[in-house]
Formats: C-alpha cells, structure tokens, sequence
C-alpha cells in the first residue's frame, strides 16, 4: 500500500478534500494510507513555538528547522521516503511530474507557511521542491492536495476503467475535446450531428480534431511540444482551412 504522510501547521485543510470522493475511495479501499501529522507537535518548547524572526531582520516569520527535521526523522521510520516541500520557488507541477511521483511507494509532503522554511531544512534534506503555479498561496496545504489528487488518481485501481478512459485531457498533451448530454437542445444550441451518427469512426476523428482545435486557440504551447500523428496534420490544415469561414 502506497503511504502519503503530510506535515503541516493546519491538519484542518486536509478533512474536507480526504473524505471526499475518490481520494476517499482509494484510502477506504486499502490502495492508499494518507497521514496528516501537525508540525506543532514536534516543537521543542511547551508553547510549541515552530517560527522566529529572520536574521537580517525584515518582514514576515521563517519557519524553524528543528521541528521540521525531527518530525522527518520520526515519519522515516526506517523507510526512506520520497521528500517533497511545496514552495513557490520549487520546480513547475506537471502531469509529467504526478507520473514520476506516482512510482514512489511512500512520500511526504512538507507544507510550508510564513515566509518560508529556514535554508537549513533545504541543506540537509535536500528534498525535492515542487511549486504548483506561478503565483503565491498562504501556505502548501492547498498544493499538497493538488499533488496528492493528481498522483493518486493515477494509482492502478483508484479509478475505475471507465473513469481513466474519460479523463483524456493531458495524457497526450493536447486539451480535451467538447462534451454533451442530454438534452439534445438547450436555448437554441444544439448537439453536434455528427455525435448522434453513432459512426464511432467518425465521432473519434470529430473529437480528435476540436481536441487539436481547442489546444491550438487556448494552447499552442502544448500543441509545439505534442506527438502528432499524420491524421493531425490533416486536421490541423482542415482547421486552418476553416478560419475566417462562417
Ligand atoms: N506555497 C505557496 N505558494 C505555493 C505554490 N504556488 N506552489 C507550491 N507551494 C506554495
């Protein structure tokens, strides 16, 4: 069984998001045990004080380094896990990364808070920092469960087989293509024709080309780095063909 242990300043954040849905599923069902640890209970004073000023001075707190190594050293329990810290400054999360992650059998997520962690932690853990976008949060709670759902989710048996059919989107770098239910009319608009053909040969090049038109329009950074096949040059000059009509 794959173990997620999480070491934060705020438990509270992970209740809501870990009993729900399939993050719930997957612990229920033994695939994965998730703990979440508070980082004031490894502080070395009665008033469980885990931040201090900055040498230097300046703004802000820096989270102290003593709490955090002997809570690693606790949660290693002879293991060896795979040591993540969310900051800012870590490498960019990608779908890549969630697949590299997903091999590690046991991984734990140091979430930081305040200005940060003192370097000290960076020196001796050497762990591998992730940053989950370009923008600043208030802590890594939020970008640990981000984490924890994208490499979860891609465990063998966490969704069923109908689920990691349908969740397309990135698995060949290209953005997903439109879906539709029922009803076929909805305030004048209506479903594509070609999804009510029931020609799946048909239905599969359709999805493939709004897929490639939809990446192109919102991503063409993806769309530079995409294996494409023959059929998707072809659709690409269809849809190149198509602009400035209609
Ligand atoms: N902590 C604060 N902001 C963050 C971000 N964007 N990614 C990861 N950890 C963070």
């Amino acid at each position: 069984m794959r173990q997620y242990d999480v070491l934060t300043l705020f438990p509270g954040f992970f209740q809501g998001p870990l009993s729900e849905s399939i993050l719930k599923r997957a612990q229920q069902h033994g695939i994965v045990r998730i703990a979440v640890h508070d980082l004031r209970s490894y502080a070395h004073d009665r008033h469980a004080v885990v931040d201090d000023r900055p040498y230097g001075g300046g703004a802000g707190m820096v989270l102290k380094p003593e709490p955090i190594l002997d809570a690693v050293a606790s949660l290693r329990r002879g293991q060896e896990p795979h040591l993540v810290l969310l900051t800012p400054q870590g490498r960019p999360f990608k779908q890549a990364v969630a697949k590299e992650l997903v091999e590690h059998q046991h991984l734990l997520l140091i979430c930081g808070r305040y200005e940060g962690f003192d370097e000290r932690v960076r020196a001796l853990l050497t762990p591998d920092e992730i940053s989950i976008g370009d923008y600043v949060l208030t802590g890594g709670e939020l970008p640990a469960l981000v984490l924890l759902d994208a490499v979860i989710r891609l465990i063998p048996g966490v969704l069923g087989d109908e689920d990691s059919a349908r969740y397309d989107s990135f698995v060949d770098t290209l953005l997903d293509f439109p879906h539709y239910t029922r009803p076929q009319s909805v305030q004048g608009l209506i479903v594509p024709d070609v999804l009510l053909s029931g020609d799946h040969e048909r239905i599969r090049r359709w999805r493939r080309k709004e897929a490639l038109r939809a990446t192109k329009a919102r991503r063409p950074d993806l769309l530079q780095q995409a294996l494409l096949s023959e059929e998707d040059l072809e659709l690409l000059e269809e849809i190149d063909g198509e602009q400035g009509v209609g």
